[in-house]
């Protein structure tokens, strides 16, 4: 058996990462709950996916086997891996998705979720380093890594690795930590590696406990309401939030430059409402100077105003490919996500306006008057073209275009409504 110490330290981090999802699989998940719901979130949901990497088109068309690749990348016990199976086969979509995970006891709960579902004929199971392995199982689609590069000795190393995986249309879906939100976050860490807290496991757990507990509440974290892991993650949610060893977090501008040094393009933050000053500031003089400036620029604003961003959930694409989110146009087809269209029309019918919460912040946004007519059309099948053909009597195209151009505006910015594109022929 080797000893830790004599191994070099970005090789430690790795045995301390592994050491501690084999003892604290993250998140706590039960395979039998699968037969109650679906866990769904971003980045990774299909629609979000073909939104925001592929542009409004199918991937699955787009491909010559009509088959498309899929890595989730320290896919943990499974969250993305079940969804993006689940969701594939909702939409009878043919894809191989390729899991891998340092964790043996992450893995076997996310195969025992799989099995539950009978969705084990098109994944693949694999334990390591994806970044050593990605390479052997790509090219890929489309890659998912959910909070997992902030845990690697050299994030920078792990995600070329991942885009020297990617096909060159290819995409992925990432989230790395947010420092701002996470504030009193790495206090803790911090307070645990002064007071040489114990190396790993339960006596760390334990350590960290009743260190937390014994905190006035004047701490940062204690303060803090944005984090709550700790509280409703169960022993490894509080692990991974306050006992971590390889962890770090990101401001805008460094999501900027990770994202630059791997060869690829920022398309979204998840969430694009929550990185744009127009959000938190309705001052003229503020915004005049806010808004005219790069979007890097004002989302690095916006994460400053806000300060509740506890991580940037984000989609990249390689920086040659110009696939560009789709824009409103006659033959594009609306449809919601995470929203029931029938519901939100009655009630933009009845107050004129949207009120969306994140983290702790409820931001309202009136409505163009045409909303709740357009919203109730919305059926995910009809076109923007066909949507106005049901008007009866047809109202101004270039007004009904300009109505429905603001109301996707902001919908879209919520994370509720995108864009589907006809396939090319
Ligand atoms: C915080 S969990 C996130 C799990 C999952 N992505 C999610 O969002 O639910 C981090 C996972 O990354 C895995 N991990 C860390 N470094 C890795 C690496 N180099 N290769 C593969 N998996 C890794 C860990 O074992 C752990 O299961």
């Amino acid at each position: 058996m080797s000893d830790d110490k004599n191994q070099p330290e970005t090789a430690q981090s790795s045995i301390k990462t592994r050491a501690q999802y084999e003892t604290y699989p993250y998140p706590a998940r039960n395979p039998e709950d699968e037969d109650k719901r679906l866990i769904s979130g971003s980045p990774g949901n299909w629609e979000e996916v073909v939104h925001f990497v592929f542009g409004g088109r199918d991937p699955s068309a787009q491909t010559k086997s009509g088959k498309i690749k899929i890595l989730v990348a320290g896919g943990g016990t499974g969250d993305a891996l079940v969804m993006l199976a689940q969701q594939a086969r909702d939409r009878k979509a043919k894809a191989d998705i390729v899991y891998i995970d340092l964790s043996e006891s992450s893995r076997a709960i996310a195969e025992a979720r799989i099995k539950r579902r009978n969705l084990e004929k098109n994944v693949t199971f694999v334990t390591g380093s994806f970044v050593d392995l990605a390479k052997d199982y790509g090219p890929f689609d489309y890659i998912d890594c959910c909070g997992v590069l902030h845990h690697l000795p050299d994030p920078n190393e792990g995600l070329r690795a991942l885009a020297d995986s990617l096909k060159p249309n290819g995409g992925m879906g990432l989230m790395v930590y947010g420092e701002l939100g996470r504030q009193g976050v790495y206090h803790m860490q911090e307070m645990m590696e002064r007071l040489n807290a114990e190396a790993g496991g339960a006596r760390r757990l334990n350590f960290g406990k009743a260190l937390f507990n014994s905190l006035p509440g004047t701490n940062w974290l204690k303060r803090n309401p944005f984090v709550g892991d700790h509280i409703h993650g169960g022993d490894a949610g509080f692990y991974d939030l306050l006992l971590h060893q390889q962890d770090r977090a990101y401001r805008v501008d460094e999501v900027f430059d990770f994202v630059d040094q791997a060869g690829l393009r920022l398309q979204s933050f998840i969430e694009p409402m929550r990185y744009d000053p127009t959000t938190y500031c309705s001052r003229h003089d503020v915004l005049e100077k806010a808004v005219h400036v790069p979007f890097r620029e004002r989302a690095a604003l916006a994460e400053l105003m806000a300060g509740n961003i506890t991580k940037h959930t984000f989609y990249v694409v390689k920086a040659k490919n110009k696939t560009k989110p789709p824009v409103p146009s006659e033959d594009a087809i609306p449809y919601f996500t995470r929203v029931d269209g029938a519901a939100l029309s009655r009630s933009v019918a009845k107050t004129g306006n949207i009120k969306i919460t994140f983290t702790g912040l409820s931001v309202t946004r009136t409505m163009p008057t045409a909303s709740p007519a357009i919203l109730s059309r919305i059926d995910g099948k009809r076109s923007v073209r066909e949507i106005y053909e049901l008007f009866q009597p047809k109202p101004e195209k270039f007004e009904f275009n300009a109505q429905f151009a603001v109301m996707y505006s902001v919908l879209n910015a919520a994370n509720l409504m995108y864009l589907r594109l006809p396939n090319k022929k």
